[in-house]
C-alpha cells in the first residue's frame, strides 16, 4: 500500500515524515488511518535508508481522538470481538526510533498515539488531554498507563477523571514532552532532532530504544541485566569497532549498520 488517503508520507534524506491528513475531522483516528499508519510504520522499519521518523498533524490538531462517529454505534460484541484498537500494537512494535511532533489538540487517542512515540516535541499551543470520560468511556489505546508513567498518578488521574487539557508548558514541566518550541517551528525542530538521531549508528539506536522501554516493563534488576546484555551484544557489531576507532583517531564515525 502506498497511495494513502489519510496520511502523507515523505522521505527527507534518512528521516521519514508522516503527516496525519484528515483536516475535516481534526485528524480523528479511524480504521483507515490506523491501517495506513501500520503500513507506513512497517515500511519505515523495513527501509534500510530510513533511520528516524517524525509523526505530526496540523497546526490546529495533532489528532482530536479516535473517530467518535465510527465508534458511536458499536456494541460490546463488536469491540471485544474485533479486539478494537489492538492494531495500535503494530505501531508500538516499530523497532526504529520515532518522534511525535504535536501542535494543537492531542486528545484521547491523539494523546495516546503521541505517547506511543519515543518522545514528544510540542508546539507552544499544544493541548493534551484524555476527555473520553465525557463520552462515558475511558482511554482505550494505552492512555491511562502511558500518561501515568509520564506524568505520575496525580495528574494522570485528574486528567482521566475530569478530561482537563494540559497545555504545552505544563506538559513539559510534568515530563510528558521533551521540549516546547514555537508552533510554526515545530516540524523543522522535530526534523532536526530526527536527523541527529538518524546520524547515529542504527543498531545502537535500536538497542537504546529497546532498553529504555524495558524500564517501563521490567523490575530494576532484570532491566539492568537486559541493558548489560544488549550492551555486550553491540561489541559484536562493525559499528562498535568503527565508533571506538573513530574516537581514538579523532574523526567522525562512518556507520554501516552492521
Ligand atoms: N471523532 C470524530 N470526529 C471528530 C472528532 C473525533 N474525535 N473530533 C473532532 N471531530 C470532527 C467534528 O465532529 C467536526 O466535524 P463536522 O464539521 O462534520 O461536525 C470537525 O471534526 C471539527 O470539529 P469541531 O467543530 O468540534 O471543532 P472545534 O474547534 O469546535 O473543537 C475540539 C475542537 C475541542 C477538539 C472538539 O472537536 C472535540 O472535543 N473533539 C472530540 C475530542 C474527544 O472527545 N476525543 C476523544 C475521542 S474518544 C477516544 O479517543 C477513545 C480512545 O481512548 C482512543
Amino acid at each position: 500500500m502506498s497511495n494513502y488517503e489519510t496520511i502523507l508520507v515523505e522521505q527527507r534524506d534518512a528521516v521519514t515524515l508522516v503527516t496525519l491528513n484528515r483536516p475535516q475531522a481534526l485528524n480523528a483516528l479511524n480504521s483507515q488511518v490506523l491501517a495506513e499508519l501500520i503500513d507506513a510504520f512497517a515500511a519505515y522499519d523495513r527501509e534500510e535508508s530510513q533511520r528516524c521518523l517524525v509523526l505530526t498533524g496540523s497546526e490546529k490538531a495533532f489528532a482530536a481522538g479516535a473517530d467518535i462517529k465510527e465508534m458511536q454505534s458499536q456494541g460490546f460484541a463488536d469491540m471485544y470481538g474485533s479486539n478494537f484498537f489492538a492494531g495500535w500494537e503494530q505501531v508500538t512494535a516499530t523497532r526504529k526510533p520515532w518522534i511525535a511532533a504535536v501542535n494543537g489538540f492531542a486528545l484521547g487517542g491523539g494523546c495516546e498515539v503521541a505517547m506511543m512515540a519515543d518522545f514528544i516535541i510540542a508546539g507552544d499551543k499544544a493541548k493534551f488531554g484524555q476527555p473520553e470520560i465525557k463520552l462515558a468511556v475511558t482511554p482505550g489505546m494505552g492512555g491511562s498507563q502511558r500518561l501515568a508513567h509520564a506524568v505520575g498518578k496525580a495528574k494522570a488521574m485528574e486528567m482521566c477523571l475530569t478530561g482537563r487539557m494540559m497545555g504545552a508548558e505544563e506538559a513539559e514541566r510534568a515530563g510528558l514532552v521533551v521540549r516546547v518550541v514555537p508552533a510554526e517551528a515545530l516540524v523543522d525542530e522535530a526534523l532536526k532532532t530526527a536527523a541527529e538521531i538518524a546520524a547515529m549508528p542504527p543498531l545502537a539506536a535500536i538497542a537504546a530504544k529497546e532498553m529504555v522501554n524495558a524500564a517501563f516493563e521490567l523490575p530494576l534488576g532484570q532491566g539492568v541485566r537486559f541493558e548489560r546484555r544488549l550492551f555486550h551484544g553491540l561489541f559484536g557489531t562493525d559499528d562498535q569497532k568503527e565508533g571506538m576507532s573513530a574516537f581514538v583517531e579523532k574523526r567522525p564515525g562512518n556507520w554501516t549498520g552492521k
